[in-house]
């Protein structure tokens, strides 16, 4: 039931802090360790190469959560599009382990890389909302989302719900093969800070609601675009716009532009930069200058410590590797507000369903 909300989209925005609690309830123990099945963890740590496997926001969604097994556990992970990897399959290590990501665990493209896994009899792990679906039961272990029901065909608070599992699970993981950074990594509580921090966000809709009006609302196209794990978002945050608002857009790796797509830049394209890495903010802005100087309409979302005085978003500061959570919102929001000041059926935009479940 979405209650007062006139869609489920808005609705799940804005119940994103609420999940980040449970996360934290569901996977934490008093002492503030993570609490993660050992295993799964004993399994792992076997590996010599992570495979994780995902479709659209869950695709970008795993993005994120390499770096972070990266970072904690110091196993290679690749990130892999279902579709892709299913008629494709890359030449794979001795050992490999495969997550999994699906909302709804009944992704026709997932569940068919998940068959070939089985037949090899390879470990893997499914991160999905929805218990005791498809790609739940066919994997060897489960870890649960805990977003609650998703109805919106657009992918929202399971994008984030999935992070801050690969996130716990990282962390669980460098814990388990000892690692330093892992062990003084305060998940917990930077969980905490991202749920206050996308509170503060959803608070702001008004001002998110008059950029898309101003920004948003006539163009045919428009790019986001950063480097690192921003770049990351910035392809989620196209792909929000696109499927529910209708306008082109693309997600870019800002230092890529140069090297082609700067040429679609014409008088009020809008150029959505997403900027809270400090090893590239720098850069992007740079970039996003290139576009300005070409006409386009600048327009950042930036992390507080990087803020400049004509920034059009600010974002509270995170723990650096976690701030896709909160980059994330002000995108969801502005499709969100787009979509709806064209007057369009935000929650089931048209030739799109919930659950892909042919290939
Ligand atoms: O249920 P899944 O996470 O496996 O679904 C994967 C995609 O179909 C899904 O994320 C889709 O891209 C969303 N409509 C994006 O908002």
């Amino acid at each position: 039931d979405k209650g007062a909300y006139p869609y489920y989209m808005l609705k799940e925005v804005d119940e994103q802090p609420a999940v980040m609690r449970r996360i934290v309830s569901e996977y934490f123990d008093q002492a503030g360790n993570p609490s993660v099945d050992e295993a799964i963890l004993a399994e792992m740590a076997k590996a010599d190469h992570i495979y994780i496997i995902g479709a659209g926001t869950s695709y970008h969604a795993g993005l994120v959560g390499a770096r972070l097994l990266e970072k904690y556990a110091h196993i290679p992970t690749s990130v892999n599009i279902s579709s892709e990897f299913a008629y494709d399959r890359p030449l794979l290590s001795q050992k490999p382990f495969f997550i999994f990501l699906s909302q709804s665990g009944e992704t026709a493209d997932s569940r068919q890389v998940l068959v070939d896994v089985n037949e090899h009899q390879w470990p893997s792990l499914t991160l999905t909302n929805v218990d005791k679906s498809t790609l739940s039961r066919e994997a060897t272990f489960t870890m649960l989302l805990y977003a609650g029901p998703e109805i919106a065909v657009a992918s929202t608070k399971a994008y984030t719900a999935q992070i801050a599992v690969e996130a716990v699970l990282a962390k669980a993981l460098g814990m388990y093969l000892a690692d330093d950074q892992a062990q003084a990594f305060d998940l917990r509580a930077q969980l905490g800070a991202v749920a206050n921090g996308m509170q503060a966000i959803t608070d702001s809709k008004e001002d998110l609601e008059a950029i898309a009006a101003r920004f948003l609302s006539k163009p045919r196209n428009a790019f986001y675009i950063g480097r690192g794990l921003d770049w990351t978002v910035s392809i989620e945050a196209a792909l929000k716009l696109k499927e529910i608002s209708y306008v082109q857009a693309e997600g870019f790796a800002s230092g890529e532009l140069k090297h082609g797509t700067i040429a679609l830049i014409e008088e009020g394209t809008p150029v959505i930069g997403i900027i809270t890495q400090d090893r590239t903010a720098g850069l992007t802005r740079s970039n996003l200058e290139e576009t300005q100087a070409r006409g386009a309409n600048a327009i950042t979302i930036v992390a507080r410590h990087l803020a400049q005085d004509n920034d059009t978003i600010v974002i509270p500061d995170v723990d650096a590797d976690l701030t896709p959570l909160l980059s994330v919102v002000p995108a969801q929001l502005l499709a969100y507000y787009t979509s709806l000041g064209k007057g369009l059926d935000v929650d089931k935009p048209r030739n799109l369903a919930k659950s892909v479940t042919v290939m």
